[in-house]
């Protein structure tokens, strides 16, 4: 299996580690990437991500030559479809977008041959395999020589390279023998159980990962609200509570933020709106969250003002969505800081992770005692460290 050629199709924050990690095992990989500057830096050896050891771990595959970068797809055994599924802004009911996973297949449909093995690992609505199996048709693609697997990603930002090898994963397909080809795959550099099932059911589980996650979040969310008005601390509450043996309470936050949590729980919306209504609940209350932060930051940012006779200069500690990465997608940080400047308060954006933003004001290291308020949005290591 290892003499096998691996295309992956995109290089972001799955499709690049993911690269490094089959260069690492032994496999010779081509990345691909509409993105002329992600393609370069590669080829330099830099990852354009921040992510433990994936640096080395690039320089590493790219300097043995097991690992090279090109903006246009190139010949291989294996294709891994790692590119973004985002969802199209409609504010009832966000729909998905399966432009970009579309494209890479149509991209890669006149470099197929007989016994190739084509898998799908971007976050899809259910029915996407089967959708490209039909692109790849059109195409005049004889599909009964090509083997097509879908296997849903489901690694932690911050532990990508462990969890890439460690994690299950859950391999489905379009046939039986699609199964097994994915499953062979996987096996060759994958240190945790391979499950396998049908595509549908494959494409269905990685998003109700994420509506559990979200709809359970949004209950920590809810309870954090409930309690700020009948004055009771959700901290000691939550810490109480979960001493019950099987109660188990997650902590609440600004909302919800990232490419999976905040946007997969719509694709299972999308494809039954009717039968829904707590998966959508909760993401309604995780969007709310974050209004809800807004209004109380104006409000202490008001009372400042009319007690001082000047306006506060507030410290927004933290803008991606979640701790110790760079990510901005879906942030909850990042539009409570946006939505304050836009109106009209005197914002200062501090993340140690962002260098720079086109709207906001950013520092990267911040001196407490800097601004007039601070609010912590996102609990980053550093600053952590710096309250002890
Ligand atoms: N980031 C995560 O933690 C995570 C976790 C699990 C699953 N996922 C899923 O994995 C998929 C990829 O996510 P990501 O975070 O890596 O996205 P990303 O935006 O970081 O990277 C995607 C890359 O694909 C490139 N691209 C787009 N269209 C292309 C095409 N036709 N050909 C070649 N390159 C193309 C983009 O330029 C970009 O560099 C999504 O479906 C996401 O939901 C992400």
């Amino acid at each position: 299996m290892l003499d096998r050629k691996v295309t992956v199709i995109g290089l972001g924050y799955i499709g690049l580690p993911t690269s490094a990690v089959l260069a690492q095992a032994g496999y010779t990989v081509s990345g691909i990437d509409i993105n002329e500057d992600v393609v370069s830096s590669i080829n330099r050896g830099e990852a354009h991500i921040v992510e433990p050891d994936l640096d080395q771990a690039v320089q590493r595959s790219v300097a043995s030559k097991r690992l090279l970068a090109y903006t246009s797809p190139q010949p291989g055994d294996v294709y891994i479809i790692c590119v973004p599924t985002p969802f199209h802004q409609d504010k009832s009911c966000p729909t998905p977008n399966l432009d970009f996973v579309l494209k890479a297949a149509q991209g890669i449909a006149p470099l197929l041959k007989a016994g190739d093995l084509i898998i799908l690992e971007s976050t899809s609505p259910v029915g996407t395999t089967q959708k490209i199996a039909d692109v790849l048709k059109k195409q005049g693609v004889d599909l009964s020589t090509i083997y097509m697997a879908y296997c849903p990603e489901r690694v932690l930002p911050g532990k990508i390279m462990i969890e890439l090898v460690e994690n299950d994963r859950v391999v489905g397909g379009l046939r039986l023998q699609d199964i097994d080809v994915g499953r062979e795959f996987y096996k060759t550099f994958v240190k945790g159980r391979i499950l396998t099932t049908t595509a549908a059911t494959a494409e269905m589980c990685k998003l109700v990962e994420n509506s559990y996650r979200d709809v359970n979040i949004a209950f920590a969310n809810e309870l954090s609200i409930v309690c700020d008005k009948i004055g009771v601390d959700v901290q000691e509450l939550i810490q109480l509570a979960n001493h019950h043996p099987r109660v188990n309470i997650l902590q609440p936050g600004p909302g919800v933020g990232g490419h999976c949590i905040a946007v997969d729980p719509w694709f299972i919306v999308t494809q039954d709106p009717e039968n829904t209504k707590i998966i959508r609940c909760a993401r309604e209350v995780n969007l709310y969250k974050t209004q809800w932060v807004i209004k109380k930051i104006k409000a202490e940012a008001d009372a400042f003002e009319k007690q001082k006779g000047y306006a506060p200069k507030i410290a927004c500690l933290g803008l991606t969505y979640k701790p110790d990465v760079d990510d901005l997608r879906e942030s909850p940080a990042l539009e409570i800081a946006l939505t304050l400047h836009q109106d009209g308060y005197s914002i200062i954006g501090v993340d140690p992770y962002v260098a720079c933003h086109d709207i906001l004001n950013v520092t990267q290291v911040y001196e407490p005692g800097a601004a007039d308020i601070e609010v912590l949005l996102v609990k980053h290591s550093l600053f952590l460290k710096a309250q002890k």
